[in-house]
């Protein structure tokens, strides 16, 4: 039985982040040598991060809010496809370099997206990024991109993978009837939400939710298991 959606102690519900313990044993089986991880970073030595998306960028506000303590990564660079994508603005108002690169229309239709990665790896290469956090970035990323930054490029996926992956999760979380989402953090390989998983968070589906109040909720979990989960990967404490 669903909780009503109205009801407040919703964000006292327990949340499960995946423990080192719980998680690595997937890694270890699921990991290939290609996934090359970040090195250490410090709060002395931060680890130079790239977020990239394409809406409000609710979630790049959160992550550049928790960074203004010093920690083991920091915000270096902000991109987006979209010239006019809402969250530039975050990154604008935090000090960070942060701009559109949108698709090369001058380019044949199938190579367009390769063209527009590598505008967007210039850009990663210029700024000495070493890390890539997807966060909201609504493009799938070629093979190509994604061999080239295994294991240094996260994504966040709001339900809990590999249970309903893809762009409408939340839609086809409600449709299915389910009583627990939640939301996922996991290093990108070339599959579409299926990479290695590093954190979890549950979020209960609460009866009377539509799409907009579940996603709402299920992002202020996004909020803080983004950055504790950027904390393990950037001090070394997750290893294949
Ligand atoms: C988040 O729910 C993320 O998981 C999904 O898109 C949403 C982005 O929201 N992929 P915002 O742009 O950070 O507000």
């Amino acid at each position: 039985m669903r909780r009503d959606s109205r009801d407040k102690s919703q964000y006292s519900l327990p949340c499960r982040v995946l423990p080192n313990s719980q998680a690595l044993p997937t890694l270890l089986t699921v990991m290939s040598d290609r996934f090359v991880l970040p090195r250490t970073g410090s709060s002395e030595d931060p680890i130079r991060v790239a977020v990239m998306i394409s809406g409000g960028g609710s979630g790049l506000a959160a992550l550049l809010r928790y960074q203004a303590t010093p920690r083991s990564h920091y915000t270096a660079l902000v991109l987006s496809e979209k010239a006019k994508a809402g969250g530039l603005q975050h990154g604008i108002n935090a000090g960070v370099p942060s701009f559109g690169i949108p698709l090369p229309m001058d380019v044949d239709s199938n190579k367009r997206r390769v063209a527009h990665e590598r505008l967007v790896n210039a850009a990663l290469e210029e700024h000495n990024i070493e890390l890539v956090v997807l966060s909201g970035y609504m493009r799938i990323l070629s093979p190509w991109f994604v061999s080239h930054w295994k294991g240094r490029l996260v994504n966040i996926h709001p339900s809990l993978l590999p249970d309903f992956p893809g762009a409408h999760a939340h839609r086809d979380v409600l449709k299915a009837g389910a009583e627990v989402t939640g939301c996922t953090v996991h290093l990108v390989d070339e599959g579409v939400d299926s990479g290695p998983i590093l954190a979890q968070m549950k979020v209960e589906v609460l009866e009377g939710d539509d799409e907009e109040t579940l996603q709402e909720r299920v992002k202020h979990t996004e909020h803080v298991l983004y950055p504790m989960t950027l904390d393990r990967l950037c001090s070394g404490q997750i290893s294949l």
